[in-house]
């Protein structure tokens, strides 16, 4: 009996260290996925709105091609994570959803679910943030093909995205989420 009671203490004694130790984890990542998430935003805004002051939207559109995936491995590489940008209506084929990203895109959708979520995928623990078209600006290049866009940045977006399916948004719409993927760390 004295044994069985001992070795159920320890057995919620490790359940309870296990369960500070995920805590704590989880508490980390999201920290670090809202924060490295944030700092991406706010480098890509500013790029666009100074790309976009300096040569037009047309420009802008060019400097997105050229640096928005490079931006995003740099940080990728000081921060030891990787970072991406995904959508349903992805612009870059690169940026296209695994099967278990949609998954996530889907319940961003839902009534007041569009929020952070921490997810354990095959070993990793990855880290989404929903993106949202915040700014009526976002709607130069994103908007409707007929009145939003004007005709020449549509030109540039077509020439350079031949599959571009990431017109028609509306302020306020889910544009797509970013995914910070960590690796999971030995357990303790
Ligand atoms: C000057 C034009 C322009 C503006 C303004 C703009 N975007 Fe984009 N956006 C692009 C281009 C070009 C890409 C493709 C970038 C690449 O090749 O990785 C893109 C890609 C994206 C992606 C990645 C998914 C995909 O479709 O490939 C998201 C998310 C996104 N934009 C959200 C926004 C939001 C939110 C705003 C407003 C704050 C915004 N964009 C403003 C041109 C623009």
């Amino acid at each position: 009996m004295v044994a069985l009671l001992g070795s159920a203490s320890c057995n919620s004694r490790q359940q309870a260290e296990q369960k500070a130790a995920d805590s704590i984890d989880t508490l980390a990542f999201m920290k670090a996925g809202d924060s490295i998430s944030g700092i991406m935003q706010e480098v890509l805004l500013k790029n666009v709105m100074q790309a976009t002051k300096a040569g037009g939207p047309v420009f802008a559109v060019e400097f997105c091609n050229e640096r928005a995936v490079p931006l995003s491995d740099s940080l990728s590489e000081i921060y030891k994570c990787r970072i991406q940008r995904i959508s349903d209506k992805y612009r870059n084929p690169a940026n296209k959803p695994a099967p278990a990203d949609l998954a996530v895109l889907e319940s961003m959708e839902l009534p007041d679910q569009a929020k952070p979520v921490l997810l354990s995928e095959a070993g990793n623990i990855v880290y989404y943030k929903p993106i949202k078209i915040a700014m009526p600006s976002c709607l130069n290049c994103h908007g409707s093909e007929n009145g939003q866009i004007d005709p020449n940045t549509m030109q540039v977006i077509k020439q350079k995205y031949p599959a571009d399916n990431a017109t028609g948004y509306r302020e306020g719409d889910l544009r797509g989420a970013w995914k910070i993927t960590f690796q999971k760390p030995e357990q303790y």
